[in-house]
């Protein structure tokens, strides 16, 4: 297991204008995809590739390629859709998933409302993506029903994250490997991360 915290001047810089209370839905938008673009560069490093015969226009040689089945995205329903974009603009063959899940404001509890996997998703690795850790509730949920559907290989790829949701999501599933642009402060009393940047599916989705 490993926590990788993604300390990049670009992302820290692209993360100050997503927490900006006055970012607009455009902006923010724009600012979480080239997040995720930089991030999934750090969390695929590991990726198994295939030798390959190249013709270059000099001669012959090896080069690498990746394995056909090799990443699946699953966005957790909505905010994850935020990444979605940014990820698929550096992996564009990767096949996508949805998993639905959210958090019941009461209780904190996550809620399940939806899924739709690739079929072969068990041969893949899946990144799974959401901007924000809290609780960790989602996150496990998630994880809990892909390990169900047959997946071994799962990396975690979120923006934000409370020490506590990760805690949490470490102990519960240790083998999945989480990245994160920058473990904040902690949880307020209503669950949210602070110092933050507040709904994150609202700001993206402009429902607020
Ligand atoms: C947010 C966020 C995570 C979840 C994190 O989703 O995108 O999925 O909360 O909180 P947790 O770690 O305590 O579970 P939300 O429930 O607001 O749904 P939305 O993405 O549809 O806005
Ligand atoms: N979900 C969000 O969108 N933001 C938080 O701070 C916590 C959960």
């Amino acid at each position: 297991m490993a926590v990788v915290e993604v300390n990049h001047p670009l992302v820290n810089h692209k993360l100050t204008i997503l927490r900006d209370k006055d970012t607009d839905t455009k902006d923010f938008r724009e600012n979480l995809n080239e997040i995720a673009k930089l991030m999934v560069y750090e969390a695929t490093k590991d990726l198994k590739l295939k030798e390959v015969e190249v013709c270059t226009p000099l001669m012959k040689t090896i080069g690498y390629s990746l394995q056909e089945k090799a990443i699946a995205i699953v966005p957790i329903l909505r905010a994850g859709l935020g990444m979605v974009e940014g990820i698929i603009s550096l992996i564009p063959t990767a096949k996508i998933g949805h998993i639905g899940v959210y958090r019941d404001e009461e209780t904190l509890n996550p809620v399940y409302y939806y899924c739709k996997l690739p079929k072969d998703i068990s041969e893949r690795r899946v990144v799974l993506v959401d901007p924000m850790l809290a609780t960790g509730g989602s996150a496990i949920y998630a994880v809990d029903y892909l390990k169900k559907a047959g997946v071994k290989n799962i990396v975690f790829m979120c923006l934000v994250a409370a020490p506590e949701g990760i805690a949490k999501l470490v102990e519960k599933h240790p083998d999945v490997n989480i990245y994160v642009a920058k473990i904040d402060t902690g949880l307020d009393e209503n669950g949210y991360i602070y110092p933050g940047l507040g709904d994150c599916g609202d700001r993206i989705f402009g429902t607020k």
